[in-house]
C-alpha cells in the first residue's frame, strides 16, 4: 500500500500572526505541489485562523499542536477540537514530549485527547519517544510499547488506519543530534508491528510513521530512504521558509 509522505512543521511557541503570514507568503512559491507528498504547518493557536485563511486552496494542510479532551465548557485557557476545525485544521499533535515532560501530560490524558480528536474528525499525530535515561537503560522498546498501548486504548481499529505516529526520541529533539536512520527505523518498524498486532493488517500498512528530532535539509533524505519512515516532524528547521522548502524538495525527489 502506498502511503503518502508527510512533512510536518511544528513551530512550537514561535511566530505571531504577522510572522506566520510572512512565512506563508514566502514559503508558498517555494513549495512545489507534489501529489506524492503532503506538507503540514502546525503554528501556535493564535496563528491558526490567519494561517487557515492563507492556506485555502494551496494544498498545504493545517494542524494544531494540542487540543482539550472535552468538547466544550468551563475549561479556562483551553482550546477545543471544534475551534481547531473552524480554523481549517485537519490534524492535531497529541502527546508531544515537551507537553509530557514540562506540563506533566500522562498517558491517560494523551489517550483522552487522542479519542477526542478522532471523535471530532481531526487526524491525531500521536507523539511517542524515549528519554536518554530510558534508552541507556535498555528501556526504549518497553516505553514506546507502553505509550502506544495507553494512547490507543479504546480506539477502534477503523480509526487507527488514518492515524499518524511520530517517533521522536526525546534526546534528539532540539539537540542537533538526530537518531541514526537505522536506529530510528528499528524502533519505527516495531511501532508498525505493534499497531498491526493490535489492529490488523490494514492499520499496519496504512498508519503513517514520522521521524522527529533534529531533522534538517541535510539529513532528511537519509530517513526517507527507509521503507518504514513515511515523513518527518520538523521543529527548529521548519521555522525558516527556505529551510522547510529544502526539506520538502528533498522529500519529494526521494519518492520511490
Ligand atoms: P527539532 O526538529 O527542533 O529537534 O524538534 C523536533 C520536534 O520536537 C518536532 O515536534
Amino acid at each position: 500500500m502506498a502511503r503518502r509522505r508527510l512533512i510536518a512543521a511544528n513551530w512550537k511557541m514561535n511566530k505571531t500572526p504577522e510572522e506566520t503570514e510572512a512565512f506563508v507568503r514566502s514559503f508558498l512559491p517555494e513549495a512545489a505541489r507534489q501529489a506524492s507528498l503532503e506538507v503540514l504547518l502546525l503554528p501556535p493557536f493564535t496563528s491558526l485562523d490567519r494561517a487557515g485563511r492563507l492556506l485555502v486552496g494551496t494544498g498545504i494542510a493545517l494542524g494544531a499542536q494540542d487540543l482539550h479532551f472535552e468538547a466544550a465548557g468551563a475549561f479556562t485557557g483551553e482550546v477545543s477540537a471544534a475551534m481547531l476545525s473552524a480554523c481549517g485544521c485537519r490534524y492535531v499533535l497529541v502527546g508531544h514530549s515537551e507537553r509530557r515532560a514540562l506540563l506533566r501530560e500522562d498517558d491517560a490524558l494523551v489517550n483522552r485527547k487522542l479519542r477526542r480528536a478522532v471523535a471530532s474528525g481531526l487526524v491525531p499525530i500521536l507523539c511517542v519517544g524515549e528519554t536518554l535515561a530510558e534508552r541507556r537503560g535498555g528501556e526504549t522498546e518497553r516505553r514506546i510499547a507502553a505509550q502506544l498501548a495507553a494512547a490507543l486504548d479504546g480506539v477502534e481499529s477503523r480509526d487507527v488506519r488514518p492515524l499518524i505516529i511520530a517517533y521522536e526520541p526525546v534526546w534528539a529533539i532540539g539537540t542537533g543530534e538526530a537518531a541514526s536512520p537505522a536506529a530510528a527505523e528499528e524502533v519505527m518498524g516495531r511501532i508498525r508491528e505493534t499497531v498491526g498486532s493490535a489492529h490488523g493488517k490494514e492499520a499496519r500498512e496504512g498508519v503513517r510513521l514520522l521521524y522527529g528530532g533534529s531533522v534538517t535539509p541535510q539529513n532528511i533524505a537519509s530517513f526517507l530512504d527507509r521503507p518504514d519512515i513515511d515523513g518527518a516532524l520538523v521543529g527548529g528547521a521548519s521555522l525558516r521558509p527556505d529551510a522547510l522548502a529544502r526539506i520538502v524538495a528533498a522529500a519529494s525527489s526521494e519518492r520511490a
